[in-house]
């Protein structure tokens, strides 16, 4: 990545948003940082400071498209931009997901994710090239939940499928733009969205360590970043049987709690 690096984040008041943050945090790096909470986002971006960053903290929330739309078409040149804004829930105890819960996961998740996302490749479209040919660079955080229909969580799974296709799929037209799309499908990272999991959480790791390896990706041009790659296979794997099999080998496993307020 160059020298001077103009990027804008979303979700980085917490968890993987913030660890990418203070990983780009640098002398030379503007940084544009989302969230609603505005304290923890303001402690994010003191710590950004501290490291050398220009920062520029706004607090919005990523479903509210028009907002959204006027903040990213307002920043200036943007090199980088991060969607990983989102929330999770599950069905708890096996009950199905209340309706207001469907709805809240699929508008943080997928409309909060284009409204991050569409501004951005627009503006980006109009950006002179830097020295490597690419105009700007936009990062979706999807998850390995994405390859998986559990029935643990279908909502989830369902926007992070969402997400991780539609980035995948754009891929090849936003390149013809000078745009590189890259789809981010983590395993478990330890934030405080998994903070509440009462179930084991195969090769997890620090928010730290995952964002070095979701910048490592973006820089090096991948579509599509999967880690740990032996819980993407085995989740590709998993993705791949028959629904029924596939159920019947989770039925044991304890569900993810449902959102705090039902959504
Ligand atoms: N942790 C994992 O194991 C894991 C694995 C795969 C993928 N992911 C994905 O990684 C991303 C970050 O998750 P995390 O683990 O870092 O969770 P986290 O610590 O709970 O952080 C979530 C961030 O998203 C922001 N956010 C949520 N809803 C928002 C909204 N409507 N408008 C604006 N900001 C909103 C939160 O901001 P406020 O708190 O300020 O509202 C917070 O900064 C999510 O997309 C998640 O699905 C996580």
């Amino acid at each position: 990545m160059q020298q001077t690096l103009s990027a804008l984040i979303t979700g980085a008041s917490s968890g993987i948003g913030a660890a990418l943050a203070h990983a780009l945090a640098a002398p030379g790096a503007v940084l544009h940082l989302g969230g609603r909470d505005a304290g923890r986002l303001d402690a994010v971006a003191a710590a950004c400071r501290a490291r050398g960053a220009e920062v520029w903290p706004q607090s919005l929330d990523v479903r509210d498209g028009a907002a959204m739309a006027e903040w990213i078409g307002g920043v200036g040149r943007l090199d980088l931009v991060i969607a990983n804004a989102g929330i999770s829930g599950g069905t708890g105890d096996g009950v199905a997901e209340p309706p207001a819960q469907v709805r809240a996961i699929l508008a943080a998740n997928l409309d909060g994710m284009l409204h991050t996302v569409l501004p951005a490749w627009a503006a980006m479209r109009g950006q002179a090239p830097a020295a490597d040919g690419v105009r700007g660079r936009i990062a979706v955080i999807a998850s390995l939940a994405g390859f998986v229909a559990s029935a643990q969580a279908p909502t989830y799974c369902a926007s992070k499928a969402a997400a991780d296709t539609w980035t995948v799929a754009s891929a090849p037209s936003a390149r013809r733009e000078g745009v590189m799309l890259t789809s981010v499908c983590p395993g478990f990272v330890r934030t405080p969205m998994t903070a509440g999991n009462h179930f084991r959480m195969p090769g997890l790791i620090d928010a730290d360590v995952a964002a070095r390896r979701i910048l490592r990706g973006i820089a090096a041009g991948r579509v599509r970043v999967a880690f740990p790659w032996w819980l993407a296979l085995a989740a590709q794997v998993a993705g791949a049987l028959p629904p029924a099999l596939l159920h019947a080998a989770g039925r044991r496993r304890p569900g993810k709690a449902g959102l705090p307020d039902g959504g």
